[in-house]
């Protein structure tokens, strides 16, 4: 099969940061000779106490540890605010563009900015938040979102950011993990129109939580919203009365910086811990050199903050590099399909940043949402979170960016902190659907089921030979979890969890996650999770969950589910379990399929056959391979023959 290839426009080329030679030889010196690299690289902040040591780093599990930069200090929010303030303090940090046009936008600057992080960090001194101490954050996309992020940061506390989709339950298990006593949220999020209960879920959750003694609750509806006296307080009120100067706290490079949940193959979902140094060194460095960002330009990257893109790229990344970064409230889709690219034209966008799911949703809409917008401004598309189709690509390519911007297909994850596979746009020909070549100090291997490397073009598992700096560093109160995760699977390696093909010319190409983990519209839900809040229900006995092929999301959710003999499973139930996994959860984990069945298929051993189920959800019926280990092969004839017919 012949693939498109799209050579580097010699525009681009020749005006680019990094050109393709450039390319070779600033990849070969990163993995050859890191210290040199790094070091050079590491300078991009300002240390307090400059580092000496630069790379510390091992996977074996005899001298296992990840340490970058491990004797220098810095502040990350002095490096995103105070280091800018002499030289673009009147520039703007942050565009907020509100869910509905018709409302105000804010453009918020440098320096602004600066005095709004310094008050609420005084704030949250004031209630005895100290170093290393956990806060979390339950907000819309709104800038205090970022002022809280870098609030923590300049205190030297450590945030863990709930996705505000999230239900009271999940939020409360976020919170008790990692044990926070403080929660910043707002009386209501809005998008599309909708308004989101935030207080309200946060009063939920905080029924299990009685720990939390502070909640900040900023208004963005101005809905009138219950509060607990001595509790919680007004934000405007409480920051307003605080001193606009807050002096950074000196934090060593290895010290935390945030907690971010996400989710595995197994239990509950792990809180992804960042460090200071090594993260901010890539998330500054990935965004200059994948975007080709330039001082002046003007930045979108359209992801929510809840997950790990909006930390990297709406907020650490850009800031660090003094950009100004464009921060939207709304979804694609309303009031319509032309939102994103009307935000485009306001603002000027340069550089936008945006996810397959939303492209495939807005390209079923047709052309003219897109052409009735000028898109002039725009120099280069980003996509991120799930592998993108050729045909979403070529529309992405054609009809958004005129055939006129290089796309950066980016793979990473929560755990590598920054894109890790990626083109760049002055440097990588461009073929639609591989995230491309790896980023500077990134080692990618392709291993076969026993751990033997694969050379040249083939199929594997997609591992990570060697350390890079913006790596998680532990999960949060289990490090033996993150080794066991991460490094056991294949000894001495990072293992990503993704499949993936290399081709003839050493380009990488995801084909998605080959464990129980699956990638509805960009978002990491663990089918366990899924499992376990159906078996919480009351006529619930047994369920297995798996993804299925969805032309907008990706991947759906694919449930099978037994229950308790005395129940008559009708369509009553099936509303009732999809209404139930949405409020355990949260609506991105609306089941897209239920299937109720009397039996799973089991191997002698009880073990479910996960494979089997996920070649019935996909609707592969020809390859379901050896079912003669089953404990009742009738069972899976059953199961075809009763697959609803919305699946
Ligand atoms: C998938 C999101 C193909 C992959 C930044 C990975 C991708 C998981 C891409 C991480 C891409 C992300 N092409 N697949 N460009 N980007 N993925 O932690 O399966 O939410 O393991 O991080 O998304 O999802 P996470």
């Amino acid at each position: 099969m012949a693939e498109a290839i799209y050579p580097v426009p010699a525009a681009w080329s020749q005006d680019a940061l990094i050109d393709g030679a450039r390319y070779d030889a600033m990849y070969r010196r990163s993995v050859e000779e890191p210290e040199a690299f790094w070091a050079e690289e590491g300078r991009r902040l300002d240390w307090i106490r400059p580092f000496t040591k630069v790379k510390n780093t091992s996977f074996h599990e005899a001298d296992f540890g990840i340490r970058w930069f491990e004797d220098g200090t810095l502040n990350l929010s002095a490096n995103c605010l105070d280091r800018h303030l002499a030289t673009r303090g009147d520039d703007v940090a942050i565009l907020w563009e509100p869910d509905s046009p018709d409302d105000a936008s804010r453009a918020i600057t440098y320096r602004e900015l600066h005095a709004q992080v310094c008050r609420l960090a005084n704030l949250l001194k004031e209630r005895g938040v100290k170093r290393r101490e956990r806060v979390t954050i339950y907000l819309p996309m709104v800038p205090e979102a970022a002022v809280a992020m870098l609030a923590c940061a300049r205190i030297g506390a450590i945030h863990s950011i709930v996705f505000a989709g999230f239900s009271p339950d999940a939020l409360a298990g976020r919170i008790e993990d990692c044990d926070s006593r403080v929660v910043l949220t707002a009386d209501e999020g809005l998008r599309g129109g909708k308004r989101v209960p935030l207080k309200k879920n946060v009063d939920e959750a905080l029924t299990h939580c009685p720990g939390v003694d502070t909640v900040v609750v900023l208004a963005r509806t101005g809905a009138s919203v219950p509060m607990v006296e001595g509790r919680d307080l007004a934000w405007a009120e409480a920051v307003g009365r605080q001193s606009e100067a807050c002096e950074p706290e000196e934090m060593n490079a290895e010290d935390p910086l945030f907690i971010l949940y996400t989710s595995g193959s197994t239990g509950k979902p792990k809180g992804v811990l960042h460090t200071t140094g090594g993260y901010a060194v890539w998330a500054s460095m990935t965004h200059e050199y994948v975007f080709d960002y330039r001082p002046g330009q003007i930045y979108w990257c359209a992801a929510d903050i809840g997950w790990v893109t909006g930390h990297s790229y709406i907020v650490y990344g850009p800031l660090a590099n003094g950009a100004t970064t464009v921060m939207f409230e709304g979804v694609p889709n309303y009031p319509d399909a032309s939102r994103f690219w009307q935000v485009v034209d306001k603002y000027k966008v340069e550089i936008f940043y945006g996810a397959p799911t939303a492209l495939r949703a807005l390209m079923r809409e047709g052309d003219e949402w897109v052409k009735k917008t000028s898109r002039a401004s725009l120099r280069v598309l980003g996509s991120v979170g799930e592998p993108i189709n050729p045909e979403a690509w070529e529309w992405y390519h054609k009809v958004v960016g005129e055939g006129r911007c290089p796309i950066v297909d980016t793979w990473w994850q929560t755990e590598t902190g920054g894109a890790m596979i990626t083109p760049l746009p002055g440097a990588t020909a461009l073929k639609p659907g591989s995230a491309s070549r790896p980023m500077f100090g990134v080692a990618p291997a392709l291993l076969d089921n026993d751990g033997q490397v694969l050379e040249g073009a083939t199929d594997g598992c997609l591992v990570i030979a060697d350390s890079w700096p913006g790596q998680m560093r532990t999960v949060w109160g289990d490090h033996e979890r993150f080794f066991q995760t991460y490094f056991t699977t294949f000894k001495g390696y990072y293992f990503t969890g993704d499949g993936c093909r290399r081709d003839e010319d050493g380009y990488y190409w995801i084909t998605g996650r080959i464990d129980d983990v699956i990638n509805v519209s960009g978002h990491r839900m663990g089918t366990a999770e899924i499992e376990s809040a159906l078996v919480a229900h009351a006529k619930v006995a047994e369920a297995a969950v798996v993804g299925m092929p969805h032309p907008i999301k990706g991947q759906g959710i694919y449930a099978y589910v037994t229950c308790n003999t005395e129940v008559e499973p009708d369509e009553d139930l099936r509303r009732e379990l999809v209404a139930w996994v949405r409020h355990e959860i949260g609506p991105i984990a609306t089941p897209d399929v239920i299937q109720f069945t009397p039996g799973l298929p089991k191997t002698r051993s009880g073990k479910i056959m996960r494979r089997i189920l996920r070649k019935i959800a996909e609707n592969d019926l020809g390859s379901l391979g050896d079912t003669s280990t089953l404990a009742d092969p009738s069972v899976v004839d059953n199961l075809i023959a009763n697959r609803p017919a919305m699946a």
